[in-house]
């Protein structure tokens, strides 16, 4: 009987070397430890055997079975680490290549701009403030000296909102310009007062090369005692010094605003052709990017603030041209287009 054993775990050591896989394995466990293995049925006969026989038996077996239970187990683990490596080899897998990164998302190209300008504003202590894109005609128009004849109203193509109060008018519109953010500022706020006013704006028209229905200005007022034209031009000179480069010459002129007296416009040298005229400038070596001008003392005195006392003055910026000078972009529906080959550039 003992020999039998000896005999049993040689066969069976010898079979466990011979098997590649978990499957084989498996079907070893079977043969030699399952239920109806030879060594298992010697274990269960113990009893009929004499008390001696038992002894020496009994251990011999125990032992063969712990071995052999000892070694499945280590050919298990070294058949598992086998299948790992050649998997790894199989599936061509570098350990050392970096991983695949999740797509990141980024600020829009108009953002990143109104941000910009928003910092080179803030850095001279002005203050953010935002209001409604769905505007009363008062603070777009009326409380801007553009009273509802006032021919002004035909330069910017209005969409109105279909909302009729009980005497038949329809007092609510799309904002055509910011400055009726500064309408809202000069009636809440108490001078001396610095803000900038960024944000969306509509006109109801065609879109082309050089228009789309909704885009982006930042405006800007400033309101104390004794604000000159000085101040104003200062501003707006530091303003274009930080965003296109000290090199950039700019140009002020007159211009007409119903909200501003006197009003001028600001334009800065060609950066396409640096000033010797080309198409982008239409020859004249010059892009008009801002009106603006001292706020009228009527606008100021509308919205509770005595022109006796403080002067004030207000720019608004066209904020969509800027990136298109910037990196030379000929049409302003690319920005509105949503083609990730366009906006992923910036
Ligand atoms: N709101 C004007 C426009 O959209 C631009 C403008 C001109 C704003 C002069 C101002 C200003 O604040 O002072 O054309």
């Amino acid at each position: 009987m003992l020999q039998h054993l000896e005999e049993l775990k040689l066969n069976a050591l010898q079979e466990l070397a011979s098997t590649g896989t978990i499957k084989e394995l498996e079907s070893w466990r079977v043969r030699y430890l399952g239920k109806k293995s030879n060594l298992i049925k010697i274990l269960r006969s113990l009893s009929t055997l004499s008390l001696d026989e038992r002894k020496t038996i009994g251990a011999s077996a125990n032992k063969t079975r712990a071995d052999l239970e000892d070694r499945l187990e280590q050919r298990k683990q070294a058949l598992r680490e086998k299948q790992l490596k050649l998997s790894a080899k199989e599936e061509l897998i570098d350990v050392t290549l970096p991983g695949h990164y999740p797509p990141a998302g980024r600020l829009h190209p108009i953002t990143q701009t109104l941000h910009e300008i928003c910092d080179i504003f803030v850095s001279m202590g002005f203050q953010i403030v935002e209001g409604p894109e769905v505007e009363w005609d008062y603070y777009n128009f009326e409380a801007l000296n553009i009273p509802e004849e006032h021919p002004a109203r035909d330069t910017m193509s209005t969409s109105w909102v279909d909302f009729e109060t009980e005497s038949g008018e329809r007092p609510m519109l799309l904002r055509t310009h910011t400055t009726s953010v500064t309408a809202r500022v000069i009636e809440t706020m108490k001078p001396p007062i610095r803000v900038i006013e960024p944000g969306r704006v509509y006109r109801y028209e065609a879109s082309d090369a050089t228009h789309v229905p909704m885009f982006h200005q930042i405006d800007g007022l400033a309101v104390d005692r004794s604000i000159t034209m000085a101040d104003l031009k200062g501003t707006l000179y530091e303003f274009s010094r930080r965003f296109f480069g000290e090199d950039r010459r700019v140009r002020f002129r007159c211009d007409y605003f119903p909200f501003v007296e006197p009003g001028i416009e600001m334009a800065i040298e060609c950066p396409l052709c640096n000033g010797k005229g080309c198409r982008l400038c239409g020859n004249t070596g010059w892009i008009e990017i801002l009106g603006a001008g001292m706020t009228h003392p009527q606008v100021l005195q509308r919205g509770g603030i005595d022109p006796e006392v403080y002067t004030s003055f207000a720019f608004g910026i066209g904020i969509d041209r800027l990136p298109m000078l910037r990196y030379g972009i000929n049409d302003i529906r690319l920005f509105y287009g949503s083609d990730l080959r366009f906006l992923r550039q910036f």
